[in-house]
């Protein structure tokens, strides 16, 4: 007998979440608003622009991708990410005004961890964060760029959570374990990823998000999911399955790479126009109404 084993993690996710249908609801409907608060600021949509690094100039560009699609954010009003980056990328990504989270790498250096928080305050990050998902590579302690990684305690990310008065964000979350270890050390945000697949056989983030959702009732932390989100509709499904907002990650890279700016506004704004198309066929007059019932399981 042959077998069809998948370890790829992405797979998994895309075959969860399209096996995920929704049902309209249309009599006595609303006209929907997807403005959504995170940190106690306003945005237009709980779609979110991805934890990126290392986009450099496409077609020869004057501005970097990481700058294009900050820029992008700001223009559409949402919450940016970026990811790994020197000061001095970090420099013109506050440069586009984006209300910009920074992610950082789990360094094994502690100190340059600290220098880049206290940079990202500086030049006026919203908040901080680091991907937990990025300590370990097959071999060892993961190397990014030569840069040497390391693993990190409830001491060490309560210290970065508490000390320098920004919210910040856990990213790499997949069980109700760590989710309840990041509302103890004081994060404000999760993001619920498995870093697109660095595991085999992870399990999809909209399957996890119920199960996180209901562990951080009372808990001031938003859940922000992502890995595979591509259309309002994946944003829709997250949203009721309990989370407050979604980031868009590789979808958004070919209409980044041909038209830059326009092309990542153009994309994130018609995400967020079918995540309204559907908020209006199914009922919902805000974002923070969406509930798991008007979900079915294909099976
Ligand atoms: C080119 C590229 C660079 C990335 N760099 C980072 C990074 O520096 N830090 C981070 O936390 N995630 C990084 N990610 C992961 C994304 O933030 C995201 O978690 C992942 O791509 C899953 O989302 P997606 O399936 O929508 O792409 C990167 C992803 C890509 C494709």
């Amino acid at each position: 007998m042959e077998y069809d084993r998948i370890s790829d993690a992405n797979l998994i996710t895309a075959r969860y979440m399209d096996s995920l249908l929704i049902e309209e609801r249309l009599i006595d409907s609303v006209v929907a608003d997807t403005s959504t608060e995170i940190f106690g600021m306003r945005f237009s949509s709980p779609v979110m622009t991805p934890a990126f690094s290392h986009l450099g100039r496409y077609k020869n560009r004057e501005l970097t991708g990481l700058e294009e699609y900050s820029i992008a954010a700001k223009k559409c009003n949402l919450l940016n990410f970026c990811g790994m980056m020197e000061n001095d990328m970090f420099q013109r990504i506050a440069d586009t005004g984006a209300k910009t989270v920074r992610i950082i790498k789990p360094y094994a250096d502690s100190g340059k961890i600290r220098d880049q928080i206290e940079f990202a305050k500086e030049v006026g990050a919203v908040g901080i964060g680091m991907d937990v998902d990025h300590i370990f590579g097959p071999e060892g302690f993961d190397v990014v760029v030569g840069e040497a990684m390391t693993m990190q305690t409830m001491e060490s990310l309560h210290s970065y959570a508490e000390d320098y008065g920004l919210p910040f964000t856990v990213k790499g979350v997949l069980s109700v374990r760590d989710a309840l270890k990041c509302a103890k050390l004081g994060a404000k945000a999760i993001i619920v990823s498995h870093h697109h697949g660095r595991m085999p056989y992870a399990v999809p983030p909209m399957m996890i998000l119920p199960q996180i959702k209901e562990a951080l009732i009372g808990k001031d932390v938003k859940i922000i999911v992502d890995c595979g989100i591509s259309s309002g509709a994946d944003v829709f499904k997250a949203l009721a399955l309990g989370a407050d907002a979604a980031a868009v990650g590789r979808a958004m890279l070919p209409a980044l790479e041909e038209d830059g700016v326009e092309g990542a506004k153009d994309f994130l704004t018609r995400v967020n126009r079918e995540l309204w198309f559907i908020m209006c066929n199914t009922g919902f007059a805000g974002v923070s109404e969406i509930e798991s019932s008007v979900l079915h399981r294909l099976q």
